[in-house]
C-alpha cells in the first residue's frame, strides 16, 4: 500500500493566514497541520509516502518534512500540482509512484480521531472510503445508505441530501484508479471531483463505505481550524500518534537546536 496526502489546493477561505503559508504548514496545536494526515498513513503501516505541493510552498514541505524521517523507514516523495483541478489530480500526479499497488490518499487538512489502521490494513479489492454523520451534508460528498447498509449512491453537494452521511477526505483504491481518474471530466466547478471517482467503483459494484464514529475536521475555514485546535488538544491526539512521528520531530528539534547553539 502505497500513501498518498494531497496537500496542494488554493486555500482562498484561509486568507491572509495562506497568503505567507500553506494550509498544511499552518499550526494546529503543537505541530503542522500535515502531521494528522501523515500519522493516519504511518499507522496504517505505509511507509512510501507522496506528498502533493503547491510550486509557492514546495520549499518550506521540504525544509520540514525532506529528511526527517529518513532514520525512521519512512520514505517521503514529492510532486508540484501546478494548478488546483480537483482532488482525483492526485492519482494522475501519482500514476508512476502509485504503479503497481494499492493507495491511501488522504486530504493535507483532514485531522481524524479515529484509528483507521486496521480497517485500510485489511482492504482487499476496489475502492474503500469513510463515512461521517454531520450537521450539513449539502457541503460534500453524500452517501445513502439502504436497509441492509449496502451503499446506494453518492452525490457530490447535492441541494436535497439523502442522509447526513458524507464522505471524509480519505480514500483507499486499488490500482484502477489511474484510469478511472483519467478518464473524468471536469466538473461545473472546474474540478476532476474524487466523487466521480466513488461512484465509478460504486458502479462496478466495488466501493465498501465504513463509518467513523469520532471526530473528523477538515481543517479549512477559521472556525474549523479552531476547532481542529482544541480538539486536538482536548482528545490528546498529538501525544496518541504513531511513535516514529514524535520521535521523529523530537530529533529534528534537537537538531536544529544544536545547530543554533
Ligand atoms: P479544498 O479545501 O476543497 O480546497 P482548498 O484547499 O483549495 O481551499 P479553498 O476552498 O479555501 O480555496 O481542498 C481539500 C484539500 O485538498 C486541501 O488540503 C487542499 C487539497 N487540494 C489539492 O492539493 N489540490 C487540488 O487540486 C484541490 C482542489 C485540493
Amino acid at each position: 500500500m502505497k500513501g498518498i496526502i494531497l496537500a496542494g489546493g488554493a486555500n482562498t477561505r484561509l486568507y491572509p493566514l495562506t497568503t505567507t503559508t500553506s494550509k498544511q504548514l499552518l499550526p494546529v496545536y503543537d505541530r503542522q497541520m500535515i502531521f494528522y494526515p501523515l500519522n493516519i498513513l504511518i499507522k496504517a503501516g505505509i511507509k512510501n509516502i507522496l506528498i502533493i505541493v503547491t510550486p509557492e510552498h514546495s520549499g518550506q514541505f521540504i525544509n520540514l518534512l525532506g529528511s526527517m524521517f529518513d532514520d525512521f523507514g519512512v520514505h517521503i516523495e514529492f510532486k508540484v500540482q501546478k494548478t488546483p483541478r480537483g482532488l482525483a489530480d492526485a492519482f494522475i500526479l501519482g500514476e508512476n509512484f502509485i504503479n503497481e499497488d494499492n493507495v491511501t490518499m488522504i486530504l493535507g487538512d483532514n485531522v481524524f480521531e479515529d484509528d483507521l489502521a486496521r480497517e485500510i490494513k485489511s482492504f482487499q479489492r476496489g475502492g474503500l472510503v469513510f463515512a461521517k454523520e454531520v450537521k450539513d451534508p449539502e457541503r460534500f460528498g453524500v452517501v445513502e445508505f439502504g436497509d441492509d447498509g449496502g451503499v446506494i449512491s453518492i452525490e457530490e453537494k447535492p441541494e436535497k441530501p439523502k442522509s447526513n452521511f458524507c464522505v471524509t477526505g480519505i480514500y483507499t483504491y486499488n490500482k484502477e484508479v489511474i484510469e478511472i481518474a483519467k478518464s473524468l471530466e471536469p466538473s461545473e466547478r472546474g474540478e476532476i471531483e474524487i466523487t466521480d471517482i466513488n461512484k465509478e467503483y460504486l458502479r462496478r459494484g466495488s466501493l465498501r463505505v465504513g463509518k467513523i464514529k469520532g471526530a473528523w475536521l477538515d481543517a479549512g475555514t477559521f472556525d474549523s481550524l479552531l476547532e481542529a485546535n482544541k480538539i486536538v488538544k482536548e482528545k490528546h491526539i498529538y501525544e496518541n500518534m504513531d511513535p516514529v512521528i514524535n520521535r521523529a520531530i523530537e530529533k529534528f528539534n534537537g537538531e536544529l537546536k544544536n545547530i543554533k547553539k
